[in-house]
């Protein structure tokens, strides 16, 4: 089989010139000429994985027609994806002159199939006889199975319409968990039925003083089904002990003394806190964690504890024994900042590292206690950081990040000691202390969501920044005709 060839629809393609992204397992050129996709049926296992499809395929500009001689075949298949892999989101898609069809042992995986397919149509092509997909096996599974982004709309809120289009960004990148930061010093961002309260008294500010908001145990159960029909799993996110000015100003008998905390537009940390001996706190957690632990359809609850600079380490233990159990006793499993490993874990705990600074000595402990790890470095998967010291946005403190940096970067390595099989996965995070609209937070994502994904997805010897930013340089096209703003970093010939 030549490789030498690269013009699609001539015979084999360079498959490093493929312009997949996250970059899979095996990818095999066939001989024969391309596919044209103009126009193509769509038979899938059910009317919703079928009507995802023709989403996916209509954005990429190929009309979707029952009658059409070329179908495009999703078919439910234990035997797909890599040998030997176990991953149940592996897949196998197969591009010939034949039509195309892609296999997976379930749903997920015949999605992750129509999104790859989706990035070898070439852009600009819509609808015309010039849509040709070169001849093609993808054998294809994930590296890590939490492959996430850690958002905060509390700084600055991000309402349902915002969330459905980040959802729609981590589905392209094959990411699974969106992970939403909703309380904080700044902000009470979602309703407790408990504890209304909360969000009166609490939802009307943001940094620098805008309105603020909050979402609705509605909006976040058709958050969650919007999330779940695209097998993204929403983590929600109540952070104490620390981060709690919100609560503290809604709730007076939170605070010694019972004066209700002012309400807090600046972007300092650390300086508020709950009391565990204080007599209305232990109610307070149980009412809040309980509530959106019965909310969340999810597996997981994030019980923050990060930057809790006031406190001492028997207090804060207290802490996280406590909404572990309130976690645990609604049948979900908690998730913590890193700082958790310094309180204690029952096994299968989620703890998210995101402080490169500092000892690593504690997490090596937690994973021998059985905690489980997903990587968010700041250095590499902070995207709320600069890309370049003149970049309007963002902030500095963990250094800037280019793209490059997001890439290149081996998740099991960031915590000498670490043992590899304790690494659930990777998340890329992102604050909002300097992001007020989406076009801002999206042009901080992209491109280094993309990247922070393939970290996630591809095992490290199949990664390759050469071969990287080609692939992502021609996602662009797709990024604008989805109307997601991107930063056209200089690391990537556009
Ligand atoms: C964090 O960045 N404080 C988790």
């Amino acid at each position: 089989m030549s490789l030498s060839a690269d013009v699609p629809g001539r015979g084999p393609v360079d498959p490093s010139r493929l312009p997949i992204v996250p970059w899979p397992s095996v990818v095999e050129p066939l001989d024969g000429p391309g596919v044209p996709l103009a126009i193509v049926r769509v038979d899938a296992p059910d009317a919703r994985l079928a009507a995802l499809a023709a989403e996916q395929l209509a954005a990429a500009g190929v009309r979707v027609d029952d009658g059409a001689p070329v179908g495009v075949t999703l078919r439910l298949d234990p035997a797909s994806g890599p040998p030997g892999a176990a991953s149940t989101e592996r897949y196998t898609l197969r591009v010939s002159a034949d039509g195309v069809v892609a296999t997976a042992p379930e749903r997920v995986g015949l999605l992750h199939a129509v999104r790859a397919l989706r990035q070898l149509v070439p852009a600009g092509a819509a609808g015309a006889a010039g849509a040709v997909v070169p001849a093609v096996v993808v054998h294809d599974a994930p590296r890590y199975p939490w492959r996430g982004l850690s958002l905060d709309v509390v700084r600055h809120f991000f309402g349902p319409q915002d969330l459905r289009a980040v959802v729609d960004l981590v589905g392209a990148l094959r990411l699974r968990v969106l992970h939403l930061h909703l309380t904080d010093d700044q902000g009470w961002r979602i309703e407790v039925p408990s504890r209304p309260e909360l969000t009166e008294r609490s939802s009307g500010t943001q940094v620098g003083g805008g309105r603020g908001g909050f979402l609705t145990v509605e909006e976040l159960r058709a958050l969650q089904a919007y999330a779940a029909e695209r097998f993204v799993t929403i983590v929600p996110e109540v952070d104490q002990p620390g981060h709690v000015n919100a609560a503290t100003h809604a709730i007076g008998e939170l605070v010694p003394g019972g004066r209700p905390t002012d309400p807090y537009e600046g972007i300092e940390v650390g300086f508020s806190r709950l009391w565990f001996d204080n007599p209305a706190t232990e109610p307070f957690l149980r009412d809040v964690l309980g509530d959106v632990a019965r909310m969340t359809d999810g597996p997981y609850v994030h019980v923050g504890g990060d930057e809790v600079l006031t406190m001492d380490p028997a207090e804060y233990a207290r802490f996280v024994e406590l909404a572990c159990r309130v976690v645990r006793e609604a049948g979900r499993t908690p998730v913590l900042w890193q700082e958790g490993a310094h309180g204690p874990l029952e096994p299968g705990t989620v703890l998210q590292y995101w402080d490169p600074r500092g000892d690593g000595a504690p997490f090596v402990a937690a994973a021998a206690a059985g905690a489980r790890f997903v990587m968010s470095p700041a250095d590499r998967a902070y995207l709320d950081m600069k890309y370049t010291p003149e970049h309007p946005l963002g902030l500095d403190w963990a250094g800037c990040v280019e793209l490059r940096d997001s890439y290149d970067w081996e998740p099991t390595q960031v915590v000498p000691g670490l043992p590899p099989e304790a690494v659930e996965g990777v998340s890329a995070a992102v604050w909002t202390e300097t992001l007020t609209t989406r076009d801002e937070l999206f042009s901080m994502l992209l491109p280094r969501l993309a990247a922070v994904a393939e970290v996630a997805w591809t095992d490290a010897p199949r990664k390759d920044w050469t071969s990287f930013r080609r692939r992502v340089a021609a996602q662009g096209a797709a990024w604008r005709a989805a109307g997601w703003a991107f930063h056209p970093t200089p690391q990537v010939d556009w």
